[in-house]
């Protein structure tokens, strides 16, 4: 029997994209839709273990596991030195700065809160404005309204949630997808088989996109 790949993904809104996707590519991960609390599902050739996005690139360069699916925003944010050698398109939004909407913009040593302290101090710093970042957890939303912060930088999918805080986007830092990363030893050593899946993900990701609109 082959030893199976081992891929770290997030729980939660991932998966939910991800297993209609690896469906495509002819992968039965349904295994990752069990309502359970167990860590790790198995499926034919593969085994997923369930993390916290944050720690996918962990697991991955430690070779804890041959594969991350992740967004190019944890990516970045980790420096992880990792290939990436298919982007899955599912998981799209923006990384944005973010004020309230129609305050008064003083850029002369911002208060900057987000989870994204290194993504948002080489941004800032590349926009020659020195700031003071603030790392937040999660309702990042919050710290302007509540005078933590004048600025965040965080993700916008829809919109709603700055919408709903009175926030509105000042600039844009990048944007964001879920992609396929691979630590670089087992893309050595298991070059054939990661390879084919590669190649079968970018078929899967481009039917997905050229497919007739259901309905
Ligand atoms: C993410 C992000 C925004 C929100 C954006 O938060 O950090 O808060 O989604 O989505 P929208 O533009 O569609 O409203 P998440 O739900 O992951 O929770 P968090 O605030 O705890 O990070």
């Amino acid at each position: 029997m082959t030893t199976p790949l081992i891929v770290a993904l997030s729980k939660g809104r991932t998966v939910k994209a991800l297993v209609p996707l690896l469906a495509r590519a002819g992968i039965d991960a349904s295994s990752l839709e069990q309502s359970d609390r167990s860590l790790i599902r198995e499926a034919a050739g593969f085994r997923f273990l369930l993390l916290k996005p944050d720690d996918v690139p962990t697991y991955v360069e430690h070779g804890a596991a041959d594969l991350g699916v992740c967004g190019r925003d944890v990516l970045r944010e980790r420096d992880s030195d990792l290939l990436v050698p298919v982007d899955l398109e599912i998981g799209r939004c923006k990384m944005v700065v973010a004020a309230r909407a129609g305050a008064k913009r003083d850029l002369d040593l911002p208060r900057v809160a987000t989870k994204y302290p290194r993504t948002t101090a080489a941004y800032f710093a590349a926009q020659r404005v020195q700031a003071e970042i603030i790392t937040l957890s999660g309702s990042v939303e919050l710290a302007p309204l509540a005078g933590l912060a004048d600025f965040i930088v965080d993700l916008v999918e829809t919109g709603e949630t700055l919408r709903q805080n009175g926030l509105e986007v000042v600039a844009e830092v990048q944007p964001v997808s879920t992609v396929l990363a691979v630590n670089r030893a087992a893309y050595k050593l298991r070059r054939a088989e990661i390879a084919a899946l590669v190649e079968r993900l970018r078929q899967a990701v481009s039917a997905a996109h050229g497919a007739p609109p259901s309905g």
